[in-house]
């Protein structure tokens, strides 16, 4: 077996925070849910799924929104079989999991919180922290960060206290375009499907309400192709 072209990975080292990843995969016409979601194999193929856990391989932590979780809700974590590579290159066995909630609006039944390998971080709001569950309380780190928690006190967190230094975000949409606004994503990880969805409800890779400050440049770091998908690295400097 050919090994896969993210086995190796040189990450930038990060610079007094985390280096940020984003990493998502789109159809051709830029969606990246299909009537309102992201199933297995709807957009992506199998071996997409095996790209994603590649690239989870080599950050500390991996970052999703509420929305994103209450779809799936399980560890954002590796297959048992990258655990080995993650040790050699000095990473714990399993990414963080990371997850973003104002509400606190999470389901304590979900597999993520049955029996993580490490307690997620759920980083919420004062209002968000009272209304969790009780039982996601007793398996998980909650972290108050006032009432708009932004990129900057998020990675700062993650930073200081959980000791994160490479940290992917795998999204949703309005994740993406915070951390793009407030200029804190380093690379894009993109895998592009060969899906066509059309609907004008389904979701684009970054959604917000402005547009995004405009990048100094974004260069392409390389493209790989498997079947017909695509998969492409970007660096951007802000
Ligand atoms: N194609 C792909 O690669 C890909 C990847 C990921 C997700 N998706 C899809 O994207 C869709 C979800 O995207 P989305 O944009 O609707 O939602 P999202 O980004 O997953 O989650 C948004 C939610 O995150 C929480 N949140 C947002 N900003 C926050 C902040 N600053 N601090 C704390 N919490 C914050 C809020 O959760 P509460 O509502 O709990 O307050 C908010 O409603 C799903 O269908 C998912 O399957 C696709």
């Amino acid at each position: 077996m050919h090994k896969h072209f993210y086995a190796q990975l040189d990450l930038p080292p990060p610079q007094n925070k985390p280096f940020v990843a984003l990493n998502m995969v789109a159809s051709l016409d830029g969606k990246v849910t299909s009537s309102g979601r992201l199933d297995p194999g709807s957009l992506g193929s199998s071996f997409d799924r095996q790209t994603m856990n590649m690239i989870r391989s080599h950050f500390d932590a991996v970052l999703a929104g509420g929305n994103t979780i209450r779809q799936h809700p399980y560890y954002l974590g590796v297959p048992k079989e990258l655990e080995a590579g993650r040790r050699e290159r000095g990473l714990a066995a399993q990414p963080l999991t990371v997850l973003l909630t104002k509400s606190g609006q999470l389901d304590p039944l979900g597999p993520v919180f049955a029996t993580p390998p490490r307690p997620p971080v759920i980083i919420t709001t004062t209002k968000g922290a009272k209304n969790l569950p009780t039982p996601i309380k007793e398996v998980a780190i909650v972290e108050t960060l006032g009432e708009q928690p932004g990129p900057q006190a998020i990675c700062q967190l993650l930073w200081e206290k959980h000791r994160v230094s490479h940290l992917l975000v795998e999204g949703g949409p309005s994740i993406n375009y915070q951390f793009c606004q407030d200029r804190y994503v380093d690379q894009i990880f993109f895998t592009l499907a060969p899906r066509l969805v059309g609907a004008s409800d389904d979701l684009t890779m970054i959604m917000g309400p402005k547009v995004l400050p405009s990048a100094n440049q974004i260069n392409l770091l390389s493209l790989n192709k498997h079947g017909d998908e695509l998969f492409l690295r970007y660096q951007i400097n802000w």
